[in-house]
């Protein structure tokens, strides 16, 4: 049995990256087959709130946002990487206009920039705090009319296949390593297929799901991180896990992101006691960086005992609320908070990762045919803690950058014949042992959130190693044994990427950006 599909170039995943990546590719003539494991709209892109940074108004200069990226990076960006994908990020924004996003502006016609934490000035474009929402509507719709763009949704990476895993069966195969397609499941009917390209782009964006409290919709487990790594891909900087210091406090399971736009227009922490304690904390106050904020509510938490603190945007009035910030006024008003008048509640959550596969500016990462893009790269850009908002802006101009390199890749790159190449599944169907994969992955997520979250000790991150250890050897008996579905598929590549995480915070022998440790508090 041949291969399903083939294609020039799979890109996996439909939120920012992955459909400005088949976009570009398609306008240059190649074939693009997107794989989706759910609708396509589904992606944390679909629910970003604060908006895209980039310096588009002649008050602001690229030297000034480069200067705050390093400086909430705390020393680990990479400058040049900086430097380039910041000076490229006002052509990226005339991009996505040009493919029909439409900014909010002011009553005067110019551009409306929000601020957030960390940045010096106003640069945030947005559409009102619904900004992921508008621009995954305007790249799907230039998607769907694209004919060189195939999107299968309800497909679930599982495996690359590369040259390398190839040659483990077949000593006839000379070649140097690549990667040559990769296994999807077909979700509908829960076979295995085969797919055929000369390169695989990742875009499967970040993994908040390893946590109890995420910002992150259900499909940010961290499936693409776990394949690069099987593949043999440098991964890196995984102990800098960004935690948002303001998600609504429910009683349940849920985070719904408070964007920190609200703060940059004048929302106010406050304590239980109603102090607004920031002023203890950092010269900035409620505009300090996120990984500062989130440690000084979690100092306060722990103090007084707290189930969450308030966000107090009483001052910014009804109008100004319903206007700029209609969907978390609702989201609050259908909770019983009318935020006019009354405090949100508000605890951290777990919301980005700032590491991930490692790649070059080109998209690049060190096993040829294979390129990562958005959340799940890390590029260098974040160091240890990303500056607000710079995610999609570094999404889209690494899109063009990654789609530019491709073509250069594909004029050499020959498809590998994969006629014979079929997925061997296990015997067994999973049924009564369902339970095992839910208890596991909650305790994945309650492990991950307990001992490797905001403040880290060496103590709970090596407790958290050892039970994922043994999460890991009952996933992997499980994998080889029985037919694979999603929640079994997820769930290991959740324990391998939570491996990831801890693995490289035992590593790292003191604080910085968001990996603060206690065992080594004074740097
Ligand atoms: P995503 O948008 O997450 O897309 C990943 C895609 O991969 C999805 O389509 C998913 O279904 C698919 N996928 C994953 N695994 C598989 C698999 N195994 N097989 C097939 N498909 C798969 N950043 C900002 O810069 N500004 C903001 O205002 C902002 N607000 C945010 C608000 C929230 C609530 C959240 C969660 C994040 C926010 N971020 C923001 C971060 C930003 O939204 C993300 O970093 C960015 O959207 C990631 O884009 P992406 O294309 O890399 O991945
Ligand atoms: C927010 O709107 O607060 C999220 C912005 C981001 O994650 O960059």
């Amino acid at each position: 049995m041949g291969p399903k599909k083939k294609y020039d170039v799979i890109v996996v995943g439909s939120g920012i990256a992955g459909l400005s990546v088949a976009l570009r590719l398609a306008d240059k003539g190649h074939t693009v087959g997107i794989i989706t494991k759910k609708d396509s709209a589904e992606s944390n892109t679909n629910y970003a709130q604060g908006g895209i940074a980039a310096v588009t108004s002649n008050s602001d200069e690229v030297a000034i946002h480069v200067e705050d990226t390093l400086k909430a990076g705390d020393g680990l960006c990479d400058r040049p990487v900086v430097e380039e994908i910041l000076r490229d990020g006002p052509q990226g924004i005339n991009g996505l206009i040009e493919k029909g996003v439409n900014f909010s502006l002011l009553e005067d016609g110019r551009i409306s920039l929000g601020k957030e934490g960390g940045h010096s000035k106003r640069r945030i474009l947005h559409v009102k705090d619904v900004t992921g929402k508008a621009i995954e509507k305007a790249l799907l719709h230039s998607v769907e009319t694209n004919p060189l763009i195939e999107t299968l949704e309800h497909y679930f990476a599982v495996e690359l296949i590369t040259v390398d895993k190839l040659k483990q069966n077949n000593q006839d195969i000379s070649e140097t390593n690549r990667v040559v397609g990769l296994f999807a499941l077909n979700i509908n009917n829960n076979r295995v297929e085969t797919f055929e390209a000369k390169a695989v782009l990742l875009a499967t964006g970040g993994m908040g799901q390893i946590y109890q409290f995420t910002t992150n919709p259900l499909i940010a487990t961290g499936d693409g991180i776990a394949m690069a790594y099987r593949a043999g891909a440098e991964i890196q900087n995984m102990e800098f896990i960004q935690f948002h210091p303001t998600a609504f406090y429910s009683q349940k399971n849920e985070r719904f992101l408070i964007t920190e736009a609200l703060r940059g227009e004048g929302g106010i922490l406050r304590n239980l006691d109603g102090e607004a304690f920031m002023e203890n904390y950092d010269e900035r106050k409620d505009l300090a960086p996120r990984d500062v904020v989130a440690r000084s509510i979690d100092r306060e938490m722990k103090r007084s005992g707290a189930e969450h603190l308030w966000l107090d945007a009483t001052s910014l009035g009804l109008e100004t609320l319903q206007k700029r910030f209609p969907n978390i006024y609702d989201y609050c008003k259908n909770r019983g908070i009318e935020i006019e008048k009354e405090w949100i509640p508000i605890v951290p959550a777990a919301h980005y990762l700032c590491g991930g596969v490692k790649t070059n500016l080109n998209g690049e990462t060190d096993i040829p045919g294979l390129y990562a893009c958005g959340e799940v790269a890390c590029t260098g850009l974040h160091g240890a803690n990303r500056l607000a908002s710079n995610s999609l802006l570094e999404a889209v101009v690494m899109a063009n950058r990654g789609a530019d390199s491709l073509q250069e890749y594909l004029k050499n790159s020959d498809t590998f014949s994969m006629e014979s190449i079929q997925w061997i599944d296990g015997d067994l169907e999973i049924s009564d042992e369902r339970v095992v994969l839910t208890h596991n992955r909650d305790e994945l997520q309650r492990t991950m959130w307990d001992y490797v979250s905001i403040v880290r000790t060496n103590k709970r991150l090596k407790r958290a190693w050892s039970r994922l250890i043994n999460l890991e050897s009952e996933i992997n008996e499980y994998y080889w044994n029985f037919k694979v579905d999603v929640s079994l598929l997820e769930l290991r590549n959740m324990i391998t990427t939570a491996k990831l995480v801890v693995g490289c915070a035992l590593q790292r022998k003191e604080s910085r950006g968001l990996h603060f440790n206690l065992d080594y508090p004074n740097n």
